[in-house]
């Protein structure tokens, strides 16, 4: 059984050959880069909704260079820490994007023997099929984290990697004891880009950790230095950064005289545990 449900009747879906069918026989294709379009065109607010193609391949092309493979690492090992080692768990990646953390984490957990299946959702497309062609065996679909195409309390494990946040749809869809895993950037995330671009830049502030409906359990800090001497690679990072489209050309070209970038990386994985 597939964790993910009919978006028109809410019945569970069952994957077969090609598609996803619930009983009602709502029938969804499975797309040749394996990825399910569960988005129903009524409830999308654009016509090609999150992050376009120029966003998924510039974050695409940076992360698969290694530069925050830190994050990945330092994600897979708490996610192992937590999990139940016992019982079977359904681990959701909500947010996605291309499914760099989302196939690494699948990768990792398959050499630990556990039980387990991983789901992506992400609302774009174009991530989605980047994602899909990664590895076949990771269930994607395209859904909004607004409305998680997933049964009640359905998951063990549910992650959001930089992506938005809805508090009710969390607290749905996982199972008591489940964990929720959020990823956000540290205070000191990209000090020394922010410091090449703005005359005063300003560190990631951070409100306070408390979810409604959950125990906050754990909180990791992974951080280290990287250094950029392509600048392509500067501006694929610049790219990912929610400033980008917010600064203007003459601040953006300022990357284009550096020689080299050599930049902090923060981030913070906080582990909460439903109650
Ligand atoms: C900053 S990216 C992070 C992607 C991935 N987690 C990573 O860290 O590489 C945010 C992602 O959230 C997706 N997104 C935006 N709004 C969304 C929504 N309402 N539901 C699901 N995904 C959404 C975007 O398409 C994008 O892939
Ligand atoms: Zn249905």
């Amino acid at each position: 059984m597939s964790l993910f449900i009919c978006p028109v009747c809410k019945k569970n879906l069952k994957k077969q050959n090609n598609c996803y069918k619930c009983e009602k026989n709502h029938s969804f294709d499975i797309s040749k880069d394996g990825y399910v379009n569960l988005l129903l065109s009524n409830s999308k607010n654009s016509t090609l909704p999150g992050d376009n193609k120029l966003m998924v391949n510039s974050r695409k092309e940076f992360l698969d260079k290694g530069y925050y493979s830190i994050l990945s690492r330092s994600i897979n090992e708490t996610v192992y820490k937590h999990i139940d080692k016992e019982n079977y768990n359904a681990i959701l990646d909500t947010g996605c994007g291309e499914g760099y953390y989302t196939c690494a984490l699948n990768q990792y957990l398959e050499g630990k023997n556990l039980n387990f299946n991983v789901f992506g959702i992400d609302i774009s497309k174009f991530a989605l099929s980047k994602a899909g062609r990664r590895n076949k065996d990771i269930e994607f679909a395209v859904a909004s984290i607004f409305d998680i195409p997933a049964r009640e309390e359905s998951c063990n494990v549910v992650l959001n990697i930089f992506a938005p946040f809805k508090e009710e749809e969390y607290q749905r869809i996982i199972k008591k004891d489940g964990l929720l895993i959020l990823v956000i950037p540290g205070e000191n995330h990209l000090w020394e880009l922010k410091s090449a671009i703005y005359e005063t830049p300003y560190k990631n502030q951070h409100k306070d950790y408390e979810i409604n409906g959950f125990s906050f359990i754990d909180k990791v800090i992974a951080q280290s230095n990287i250094t950029l001497t392509d600048h392509n690679d500067m501006e694929n990072l610049f790219k990912m950064t929610p400033y980008y489209y917010k600064t203007s050309k003459t601040d953006q070209e300022k990357l284009n005289n550096l020689e080299k970038l050599e930049t902090k990386i923060e981030f913070e994985i906080l582990v909460y545990k439903k109650r």
